[in-house]
């Protein structure tokens, strides 16, 4: 274990069950900020855990683990959670939603749009498309550019610090003309967020993990929620550990991670500590 004086205050990675993890480890209204992609049950090949529980199991255990989540969340607190379907299943994250907020565990107070890849106009007139996605050979489905992130809190009333992601006005008259902007050069970026995957070559070396998401998809949900340096982070499904990257980056206190899988874990230590973070694993 290296040390790094923003992560001195404690890391810690849990290899076993979330669900018993969370109950174990993380007291009551303890969390501020939860950000997770659990398994989707699309028959993902992960090395260990198997993605293909019948669909009412699913939701089952679905139950069970956002059940923890709440338990752990501080009353102003934020769950981001990535959960997305496929072009077979595409009622897949609806699901889950609708059985999170529909039994009252969740408000949703906002679904973000993580924009994988975009086509856009160019200045010369032109279209340009940016980003990375899985191409499929298909005459009934387009090509899935994009995944829900729903931002669910306890209340529906979680304050949030927008301009922490803001982005600079396109018209800058915009800034003298609207009283809100304080005479500043940031507005609200709004729910389409387009985060690229990073481009990798050696997939099994530079991205030792079917279903991961990128860390700046997890900094801007814990800077959108707001960064203070006692700020509680955790990731029930740390996988490779892109959340404890995003978190180590942003300067939080303390993080929270669990994974089914020690040989995940074990990336994500290396990454953290090859990148001179501390971080301690059970
Ligand atoms: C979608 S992946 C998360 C990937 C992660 N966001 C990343 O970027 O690396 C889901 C992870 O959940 C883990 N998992 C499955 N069941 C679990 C359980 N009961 N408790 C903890 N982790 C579990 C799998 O091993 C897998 O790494």
């Amino acid at each position: 274990m290296r040390s790094n004086q923003s992560t001195s205050a404690g890391f810690r990675f849990h290899t076993g069950d979330c669900v018993k993890g969370m109950a174990k480890y993380v007291p009551d209204a303890s969390v501020d900020v939860v950000v997770t992609s659990p398994p989707y049950n699309l028959g993902i090949k992960y090395s260990k855990y198997d993605d293909k529980l019948a669909a009412d199991e699913y939701l089952e255990w679905t139950k069970k683990w956002a059940g923890e989540v709440r338990r752990c969340l501080k009353p102003g607190g934020s769950f981001f959670l990535n959960v997305a379907g496929s072009l077979k299943e595409p009622m897949l994250p609806y699901s889950v939603i609708n059985l999170l907020v529909g039994e009252g565990i969740f408000k949703l107070q906002n679904t973000i749009h993580w924009i994988k890849s975009i086509a856009m106009p160019t200045d010369e007139g032109s279209e340009k498309q940016r980003g990375h996605y899985k191409p499929i050979n298909s005459q009934r489905f387009l090509n899935d550019c994009y995944e829900p992130v729903f931002h669910l809190t306890l209340e529906g009333t979680t304050k949030l610090d927008r301009l922490a992601i803001g982005v600079p006005y396109a018209d800058k008259s915009n800034i003298a003309r609207w009283g809100h902007t304080d005479g500043k050069d940031v507005k609200c970026r709004g729910n389409t967020w387009f985060i690229p995957y990073k481009t990798i070559t050696r997939r099994a070396k530079d991205r030792p993990h079917p279903a991961t998401f990128p860390t700046a998809l997890a900094e801007q949900c814990m800077k959108l929620h707001g960064i203070r340096k006692d700020l509680v982070v955790m990731d029930p499904f740390l996988g490779i550990g892109h959340s404890a990257m995003a978190a180590a980056r942003c300067g939080v206190g303390r993080f929270i991670g669990f994974d089914i899988d020690s040989e995940y874990l074990k990336v994500a230590v290396e990454e953290m500590e090859s990148a001179e973070w501390a971080v301690s694993l059970s």
